[in-house]
């Protein structure tokens, strides 16, 4: 198991879209297992493969509470076949865009198709926020952020500062 250092945006990698998975693999397993770790260690409830640099629809989710027992979702080629017409309000944060918050509308419930880590077909009906968190990363599998639903003038608010932040970085490690 391995910590991985995630993608911070602006970067012309979190806008690629991803690739499906065609075999789910030892490979894949254990790109999942470093990404489970990465995403505990920020603490994140979520994190998609492209933001530690690997364009594959693979994503874990793990939305329990900090009481709950840990419960990992290993996602691969995940299909939201159905979603509700009502929509939902959350706040949204992400790894790549650290210290950024913002109110996000998405389909309140979705139902989702995808293979897990062996590979077998599963179904999964979800509401509330995990819902919200694998709406998240499916759109990172294809090359949106949540700043992409926001209006022009906000996303150019937050990717301004995050470009401060950035170059900021580089002068202090200069
Ligand atoms: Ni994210």
């Amino acid at each position: 198991m391995a910590l991985l250092p995630i993608i911070v945006a602006p970067d012309p990698r979190l806008k690629v879209v991803s690739k499906p998975v065609e075999t789910v693999d030892d490979g894949v397993r254990a790109l999942m297992e470093d990404m489970l770790e990465t995403m505990y260690d920020e603490p994140g409830i979520g994190l998609s493969a492209i933001q530690i640099g690997v364009p594959k629809r693979i994503i874990v989710v793990d939305v329990a509470g900090k009481d709950e027992a840990p419960a990992p979702l290993r996602i691969v080629n995940p299909e939201i076949v159905w979603h509700s017409d009502d929509d939902a309000v959350f706040e949204e944060g992400c790894l790549s865009l650290p210290d950024h918050y913002a109110e996000v509308t998405r389909p309140a419930s979705i139902k989702l198709r995808y293979l897990d880590e062996n590979g077998a077909e599963q179904e999964l009906e979800a509401d509330e926020i995990l819902s919200r968190c694998i709406q998240h990363e499916i759109d990172h599998l294809d090359g949106i952020l949540f700043v992409d639903h926001l209006t022009a003038v906000k996303r150019s608010i937050i990717l301004r500062k995050l470009t401060k932040l950035k170059k900021s970085k580089l002068r202090e490690s200069a």
